[in-house]
C-alpha cells in the first residue's frame, strides 16, 4: 500500500458491509476494489465522472460475483473447464498483502497510489481445483487517472498446472450503437455464440447492433473504445495477455440475467483483456504476469477525426 503526502488509500466498508479499498489521486481521480473478487467497482476521472459499468442490479454477496466493474476470470476463463464460469477468484474474500514481493527495479511506483491484495486457495478450493498458488494483484491509479491491474500468479506446488484467465472490464459508454472498437479489425476470432468456431473478423472497426459474444485472438496490445457521444476514448493497453474478449448481451440476455437492468447493455461493453486460446502452463516456483491499464481521454485529444490509426498510434 502506498500512503504518503498527497495521496491516499482508505479501507471502509461498501455495500451490506463488504470491506473495499479506496485508491484516490490527488487531481481527483479515484478507484475502488472490493476484497470480495478483489473486484474494482468504480474508476472515476478528475472529473469524478464514472467510467466503468456496475448493473443497478448487481448483488453485493456472495457468492455471487458482482455485475460489472472488473470481475477477474481465474483458473477458468468462461465455460472452458470443468469449474463454475469464470473460475472461482471473483467470489473468494482476498486479502490485503502488506508485504508484497518486490516488483522489477523498473516498475516506476513514483507519483502512484496502490493497493496490493492476495488470493490464496483454502481447502475447500483445493478440493474443486487442486493446485497451490500465490496470486497477487496491485491495483494502481496513476497521477493522469489511468488505472492498472498487474497480477502475479505463482506455481507454489509441487506439480505443473494450466489456466486460462481475464479482466473481464465493463466499460460504462453513452449509448452502445454510437460506440466503435479498434484495434481488433481483421483479426481471427472464436465466436462464443456460434460453438466457438473460428472465424476472421472482415472490414472497418467493430461497431455493434446486436448480441456480441467473441474472443478475438493474438491481438495488440492497444485497443480503443471510442464512444462518440460522450466524445471519450479508451485505451486498453495490455501485457502478457494476447486475447480479447468482446460482450455484450444485447435486450434477450439481459432480460435473462437476474442481476441486470433490461436496458442496461446499451450502457456498457465488455472488452476483456485475456489468455484463453493458449492457457498458461506454470511449473513449480514459476510465475505469471499479466498487465492491463485504462486510460479515459477525451476524443478529440487522440485526433481531430477519430482516425484509428492515430488512436492506437498515440501513445
Ligand atoms: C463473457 C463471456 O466474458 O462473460 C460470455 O464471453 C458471458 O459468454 C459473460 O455470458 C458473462 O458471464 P457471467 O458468468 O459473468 O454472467
Amino acid at each position: 500500500m502506498s500512503t504518503t503526502e498527497n495521496k491516499s488509500v482508505e479501507i471502509t466498508k461498501g455495500i451490506n458491509g463488504l470491506e473495499k479499498v479506496i485508491l484516490r489521486e490527488i487531481h481527483g481521480s479515484s478507484v475502488e476494489v472490493y476484497l470480495y473478487g478483489a473486484h474494482v467497482t468504480s474508476w472515476k476521472n478528475d472529473q469524478g465522472e464514472e467510467l466503468l459499468f456496475v448493473s443497478s442490479k448487481a448483488i453485493f454477496k456472495p457468492p455471487k460475483p458482482i455485475r460489472g466493474g472488473i470481475p477477474i476470470c481465474f483458473p477458468q476463463f468462461s465455460n472452458l473447464g470443468p469449474l463454475e464460469a469464470h473460475g472461482f477468484s471473483r467470489n473468494r474474500v482476498w486479502t490485503i498483502d502488506l508485504d508484497p514481493p518486490a516488483f522489477p527495479p523498473n516498475v516506476n511506483v513514483t507519483n502512484r497510489v496502490y493497493v496490493d491484495l492476495l488470493l490464496k486457495p483454502t481447502e475447500e478450493d483445493l478440493k474443486i481445483w487442486p493446485h497451490s498458488f500465490e496470486y497477487r494483484l496491485r491495483v494502481t491509479l496513476g497521477p493522469a487517472g489511468d488505472l492498472m491491474l498487474t497480477s502475479r500468479i505463482r506455481n507454489t506446488d509441487g506439480k505443473p498446472f494450466t489456466f486460462t484467465f481475464a479482466y473481464h472490464t465493463y466499460f460504462s459508454v453513452s449509448d452502445i450503437s454510437e460506440v466503435r472498437v479498434e484495434g481488433l479489425e481483421t483479426l481471427d476470432y472464436l465466436d462464443n455464440l456460434k460453438n466457438r468456431e473460428r472465424y476472421t473478423e472482415q472490414g472497418d472497426a467493430i461497431t455493434f447492433e446486436s448480441e456480441i459474444d467473441k474472443i478475438y485472438l493474438s491481438t495488440p496490445t492497444k485497443i480503443a473504445i471510442l464512444d462518440h457521444e460522450k466524445k471519450r476514448t479508451f485505451v486498453v493497453r495490455k501485457d502478457g495477455l494476447p486475447d480479447a474478449v468482446v460482450w455484450n448481451p444485447w435486450d434477450k440476455k439481459a432480460k435473462a440475467m437476474a442481476d441486470f437492468g433490461d436496458d442496461e447493455y446499451k450502457h456498457m461493453l465488455c472488452v476483456e483483456a485475456a489468455a484463453i486460446e493458449k492457457p498458461i502452463t506454470l511449473k513449480p516456483g514459476e510465475e505469471w504476469k499479466g498487465r492491463q491499464e485504462l486510460s479515459a481521454v477525451p476524443s478529440s485529444y487522440c485526433s481531430g477525426q477519430l482516425d484509428p490509426n492515430k488512436v492506437l498510434q498515440s501513445s
